[in-house]
């Protein structure tokens, strides 16, 4: 197939580059690098340098005749959607519904969404499946939701076969590609940049939470196994209408559990400080992924925390500077 990836040279989206390729796909990118790094883009494959919000470069790309779209392109910080919540609404949703519209108007007949488990917001439930009230908490997860809101609008009209992708807490690298955001706020390249640069310092947001040990659970699926997700829905979803689907492991794993590991791949102990909570933060997100194997015949095969870990750990070793791009 001939797909168009918006946000290539993000970081799941590189990711899913390299195994769109892998799996024989034509694939051309689209970017504004305004968070993305130039050097996670493979030399010679066609590069749009340009934004959503530019509907007339959106026509003319999409004019190339796709197949797919896998739509990454966006601001992904919590934190900075709700200092800056129009910056979000802006470029996220409003670049999201001109780049839907182009896909429409050029009929490409799939597309696939970059979504989040934020559209949940706080379920009191132990595993999370799609069918979960839609409460998010937050102005990224809202928007992220809108997105969707409007993609299931246009592909029920259009007969358009889309998917939303919910991540949990993606993390891990893949060779040469790593995780690099400015500023840093996930909890995984926070432990491990305190280990390489001396200035970083990782504290514990709260262990007064009503979990086994005190501190927050999540779900952390390896950026490869995110990539992998994303191939099977271009190539498996062919029915009209947004089908949304989470992409998780189904295990919870707290904050101490993740210390523990980056312990002992890294070979020293950790002994961060324990600050308050931070706002915001849901007690427990785990997903429930039996449609996502249900659906796309897809499961977790990199996500258990010795390899997202090592993944990671090596990756910031061997680019202590991030991309080092900005
Ligand atoms: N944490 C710390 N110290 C840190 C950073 C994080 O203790 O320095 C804790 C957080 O409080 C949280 C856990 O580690 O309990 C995970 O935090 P992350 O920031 O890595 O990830 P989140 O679960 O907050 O966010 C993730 C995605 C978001 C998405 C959200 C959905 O990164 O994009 O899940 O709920 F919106």
């Amino acid at each position: 197939m001939k797909v168009l990836v918006t946000g290539g040279a993000g970081y799941i989206g590189s990711v899913t580059v390299r195994r769109l390729l892998e799996h024989g796909h034509d694939v051309e990118i689209f970017d504004d690098f305004s968070t993305g790094h130039r050097s996670a883009v493979p030399a010679g494959l066609p590069l749009h340098d340009s934004s959503l919000l530019d509907p007339e470069s959106l026509a003319i790309v999409l004019a190339r005749r796709f197949d797919a779209v896998v739509h990454f392109a966006a601001f992904s910080l919590v934190g900075e959607s709700v200092a800056n919540p129009l910056k979000y609404w802006g470029n996220n949703v409003a670049g999201s519904v001109n780049l839907v519209g182009a896909a429409l108007e050029a009929g490409v007949p799939r597309f696939v969404f970059s979504s989040s488990a934020a559209v949940y917001g706080e379920p009191d439930v132990e595993t999370i499946d799609e069918d979960a009230r839609l409460a998010p908490v937050n102005p990224y997860g809202r928007t992220k939701l809108a997105i969707e809101w409007a993609l299931a609008d246009a592909a029920r009209q259009t007969g358009m076969c889309a998917t939303a992708l919910r991540y949990f807490n993606a993390c891990g690298a893949d060779g040469a590609l790593g995780e690099d955001h400015a500023p840093e706020t996930h909890l995984i390249p926070r432990i491990l940049l305190s280990r390489i640069d001396p200035n970083f310092e990782f504290q514990i947001f709260g262990d007064d939470y009503p979990t086994p040990d005190g501190t927050c659970i999540r779900d952390y699926i390896h950026v490869r196994d995110l990539a992998e997700a994303h191939v099977k829905a271009i190539e498996a979803v062919d029915r009209p209408g947004l089908t949304p689907i989470n992409l998780g492991t189904a295990t919870g794993r707290s904050v101490r559990e993740i210390i523990d590991v980056a312990s002992r791949v890294v070979g020293e102990d950790f002994a961060p400080v324990v600050r308050g909570r931070r706002s915001g933060d849901p007690a427990r997100l785990v997903a429930s992924n039996a449609k996502a194997e249900a659906v796309l015949g897809w499961r977790p095969v990199a996500s258990d925390l010795e390899t997202i870990l090592g993944d990671a750990w090596r990756w910031h070793q061997e680019h202590p500077r991030g991309y080092d791009d900005r």
